[in-house]
């Protein structure tokens, strides 16, 4: 039904025009960990190798609060999403993180975007991610690079429709499912935040 980078198999994929963003919350758990978790166990998408626990995404959301924030997708349009924080639908989730302990990296962040399978190729990807640039320029971040596995086109072609470019590629860094994974690297940096 689903391959494991592409798009649901869906005859005619209609456009999700009534969704809206929002900064995660605490009860958003279990919704942010039925979408992550079937990435991690059966696709190479994430580099995880074992899916999170609730408690785990829990301590996860609490880390995104503060300093490096991670936004949702709601649906407003139909029954498509998982049950997110006030009983609204989740249909994704993006965020940014630290992209190195060292201090002087401090301006830049690593990010990800994550969509409910039933809700691909209906431009949820494509809004979290627009929307994430724009809230990591508003926090005062001013590069952000995606680390995404060589072989998905999915996310690789939705960061070069957003305007972020091919800065590198490494080869066989990762190792899942009885593969050698090369990652590449893409970076979107932020015109504001120049100073
Ligand atoms: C990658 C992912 C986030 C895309 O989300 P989505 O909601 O399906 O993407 P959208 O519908 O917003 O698509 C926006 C653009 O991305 C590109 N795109 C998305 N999915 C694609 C696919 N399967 N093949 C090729 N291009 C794709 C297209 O350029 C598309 O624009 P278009 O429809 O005008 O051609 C989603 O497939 C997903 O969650 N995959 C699993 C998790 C993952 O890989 N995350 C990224 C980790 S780095």
């Amino acid at each position: 039904m689903y391959s494991a980078f592409g798009r649901p198999f869906q005859p005619a994929t209609v456009p999700l025009t009534l969704m809206r963003t929002r900064l995660v919350e605490l009860a958003d758990a279990p919704a942010l960990m039925n979408i992550y978790n079937p990435e991690v166990i059966e696709t190479t998408v994430s580099f995880d190798l074992v899916p999170r626990t609730l408690a785990q995404q829990e301590t996860w959301i609490g880390a995104h609060l503060a300093t490096h924030p991670c936004i949702v997708a709601v649906n407003e349009d139909d029954e498509v999403g998982e049950v997110g924080a006030r009983g609204d639908l989740i249909l994704g989730f993006a965020l940014v993180s630290p992209f190195r302990d060292r201090p002087a990296y401090a301006t830049t962040v690593e990010n990800s975007v994550y969509v409910h399978r039933q809700a691909r190729g209906r431009g949820v990807g494509e809004r979290l991610l627009r929307q994430l640039v724009a809230t990591a320029g508003e926090s005062g971040f001013h590069s952000l690079i995606a680390r995404i596995v060589g072989e998905n086109d999915g996310s690789i072609r939705l960061h070069e429709k957003c305007g972020f470019t091919l800065v590198g590629t490494e080869i066989e860094v990762g190792r899942k499912h009885g593969q050698w994974l090369d990652v590449v690297e893409y970076q979107y940096v932020i015109p504001i935040n120049r100073r």
